[in-house]
This record gives structure tokens, C-alpha cells and sequence, in this order.
């Protein structure tokens, strides 16, 4: 038996989501076994000290140095990847998006008609970029949200000639932006199938199947993106030009410490910590990421004439102590951490852990999720 069972034993497949952020780089590395996903190993290397600044700060980086560092990162002895098998996200910022209504075509004709009418949305030559596109159903809405898809249009309700068109949700990426991430992963030795927007791989990991439009706000160090999701598709997005590391750079200028310091401190305190004068200056940042959110969401409710139902929060910045709680206050959603590591299976030692650092890894998770899925066909 054991010689028959281990003859025909298929190999176990391995898949590695890595996530180079502009501060951090954070892989995971999953494996199939009895059709289940399971968590092999995880970790997160800081990038600032690859430029001489400090952890927590974003930084630019040649693909040279962040080759060596995603390396240095899989060669740890407490991470130790052992496949080559990944996928990598693109930064948000990166590529460029638009939902076009194009007349409900054969797949064919739409291949032909989609690159040309691509050419109004993209400001630079449709040969410079690759062009990617899904074709997303009006129809596709369940019985549950009829009602509230026709109460948005009003009185006027879908007319049969609406119904024989499509929306067409168009990405692009800059060929130079791949040729980036491609010189990254050939040089850390790996074999990457496929390069997927930051965002997708964080619905995959974070969202469950409801219809309800629903907002992503993923805090980085530089910067935090929002985006509105609905049935799957980006309604909006938007970019604020505060994250995590103006949080420390403020508690660093008020309380004249190091940003070494000032780091830690932010991590061990939190927002709602007891010392009143450091929730202060983490609020005055917080405020107006939160002003600039309730805009983005105010404007969709009222464009579309729907209303946005849950914030889940991702990013490193997300791990800040007392956020959700704060959120809940400034929002009038409901508020959710991101539990990205629920979506595979994880020790139970490990629970807590994985529940606190869940919102950093939100796009790896994504990534190797899709990549286990490929390796499994
Ligand atoms: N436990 C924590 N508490 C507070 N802040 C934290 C914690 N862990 C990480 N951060 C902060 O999160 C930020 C990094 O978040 P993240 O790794 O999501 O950014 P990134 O992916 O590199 O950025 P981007 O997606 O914008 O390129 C850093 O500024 C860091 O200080
Ligand atoms: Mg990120």
C-alpha cells in the first residue's frame, strides 16, 4: 500500500503571493492538500534601511536592490521559501483603469473593438502599454439587490435596449512597469506567471460574495488608496497623500525623538493609547485621511444614488491599535479589519498573531491564492 500510495502520489502544490509595497515587501507561500489552502510560511521585510532611512518609510528602489532584499527575505531561516512558483501585484498607481460601455459582442469582435476604443481612456500609445479587459453583465445581479438596483435608477428601470449592451472594465499597464517587476523576479531566481493589480489580489483575499457596494481603504506608508467596490469592479478610486509614516514623522517633530523611536513607539501605543499627547498627533493625521474617505464615499453615494455598506481596512497602517475604532467613529459604515489569513487554513497557535498582522498581507495572500489555483489545474 504505502509503495502504491506513494507511487502515484502527485507532488503538493506550492505557490508564493509576493507584494513588494513602496516600504515593505511581504511574501506568503501556501500549499494545496486535500483541496485546501494551506498557510506554509509568511514574512515581511522593511525596505527603508535598503536606502539608509528607517523601517516604515517608503523608498524607491532599483530592481537590483529590491531583487537582493526579496531574497535576503526568502532566505530567512524562520521563512525559508521553498518554490520558485509566484505571482507578483503592480502598484495601483501604475496602471490605469476604465469601464467603457461597448455594445454586447461576440468575444471576437470584442478584441477587435476593445484596443480602439481603449485609445479615448489611455494617454499614451496603446503599443506602450498591455491592455487587459473583462467583460462585466449588467444582468449579473441576484434577486436580493434587484430591488435595490432598480430603486437606484429611479423610476426608470433597465430598457431592453440597455440591456444589449456591456461594460468593459479596461486595464493597462505601462510594458516598462512589467519589465520592471519581470527583472526583479528573474534576478531573486523565481518563476512569476503572472503580474496582477495590487487591488484584485486584495478582493480576492479580503471580500466575500456580497453584492452591497463596499470600500477598501489599504494604508500604506507614503500614501493610502481608497477604492469602491461593487459586483467585483472598481467604481472608484482615489489616492490620499498621508499614510502611516506621516504618523511617525509627526510623533517624531512633536516629541523630539528618532524616527527609530518614533516608529516603535507607534506600533507598541497605538491611537488609543494612555498618553493622551501622542493620540493627538496621531489624530491630526488620521482626520484627514478619515475627511478625505467620507468625500470619496459621500460622492459615490450620491452619484450613483446606492449606499456604500462596509470600510474594510487593509495595509500596514491598518495594524495601528485603536484604527478600526476610530474608523467606526468618523465613518457612518460599518467598519471591518481586514482577516485576510481566514481565507486559508493556519495553526491555531498562530491566531492571534495572524489576526493582527492580517491587514499587511492582504495583497500576498491575494497573489498566492491565484497562483495555488493555477498550480492545482
Ligand atoms: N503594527 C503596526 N502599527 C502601526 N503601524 C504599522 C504597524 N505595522 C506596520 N505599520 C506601518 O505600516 C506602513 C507600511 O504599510 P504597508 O506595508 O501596507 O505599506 P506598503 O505596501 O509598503 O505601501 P504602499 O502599498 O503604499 O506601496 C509603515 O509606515 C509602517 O510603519
Ligand atoms: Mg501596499
Amino acid at each position: 500500500m504505502a509503495f502504491f500510495s506513494k507511487f502515484f502520489a502527485q507532488p503538493e502544490p506550492r505557490a508564493l503571493g509576493i507584494d513588494i509595497g513602496s516600504s515593505a515587501i511581504k511574501i506568503v507561500q501556501l500549499k494545496k492538500k486535500n483541496g485546501q489552502a494551506i498557510l506554509e510560511t509568511y514574512g515581511e521585510l522593511a525596505l527603508g534601511p535598503y536606502a539608509g532611512l528607517s523601517v516604515g518609510q517608503a523608498v524607491a528602489l532599483s530592481p537590483d536592490k529590491l531583487a537582493s532584499a526579496l531574497s535576503d527575505l526568502m532566505r530567512e531561516k524562520e521563512v525559508n521559501v521553498t518554490t520558485k512558483a509566484c505571482g507578483l501585484s503592480i502598484p495601483f498607481s501604475s496602471s490605469l483603469m476604465a469601464v467603457i460601455d461597448m455594445p454586447e459582442v461576440s468575444a471576437k469582435e470584442l478584441a477587435v473593438m476593445v484596443p480602439i476604443e481603449a485609445r479615448k481612456y489611455i494617454p499614451v500609445p496603446i503599443s506602450e502599454v498591455m491592455l487587459d479587459w473583462s467583460v462585466v453583465p449588467k444582468s449579473d445581479v441576484r434577486v436580493e439587490s434587484v430591488a435595490e438596483e432598480i430603486g437606484a435608477s429611479g423610476s426608470f428601470g433597465e430598457t431592453p435596449a440597455a440591456l444589449a449592451r456591456a461594460d468593459v472594465l479596461i486595464v493597462a499597464i505601462h510594458k516598462e512597469t512589467i519589465a520592471h517587476f519581470q527583472e526583479i523576479v528573474t534576478q531573486a531566481g523565481l518563476d512569476a506567471s503572472f503580474f496582477e493589480i495590487e487591488i484584485f489580489a486584495t478582493c480576492r483575499s479580503v471580500m466575500d460574495e456580497g453584492l452591497r457596494p463596499v470600500m477598501i481603504m489599504d494604508m500604506g506608508a507614503a500614501s493610502t488608496k481608497l477604492y469602491i467596490i461593487e459586483r467585483g469592479i472598481i467604481r472608484a478610486s482615489h489616492t490620499i497623500n498621508r499614510g502611516s509614516q506621516d504618523i511617525t514623522g509627526n510623533i517624531s517633530k512633536t516629541l523630539n525623538i528618532s524616527q527609530e523611536q518614533a516608529e516603535v513607539m507607534k506600533r507598541q501605543t497605538g491611537a488609543t493609547g494612555a498618553d493622551k499627547s501622542v493620540n493627538d498627533v496621531i489624530a491630526l493625521v488620521l482626520d484627514y485621511i478619515f475627511a478625505e474617505a467620507n468625500t470619496v464615499l459621500l460622492a459615490y453615494e450620491q452619484k450613483y444614488n446606492k449606499t456604500v455598506s462596509k470600510t474594510i481596512l487593509v495595509g500596514g497602517g491598518a495594524a495601528l491599535k485603536g484604527l478600526s475604532e476610530l474608523a467606526k467613529n468618523n465613518f457612518k459604515t460599518e467598519v471591518e479589519l481586514a482577516a485576510p489569513f481566514s481565507k486559508v487554513s493556519t495553526p491555531a497557535f498562530l491566531e492571534k498573531i495572524l489576526y493582527e498582522t492580517g491587514p499587511e498581507f492582504a495583497v500576498a495572500i491575494g497573489l498566492a491564492l491565484r497562483k495555488l489555483a493555477e498550480e492545482g489545474e
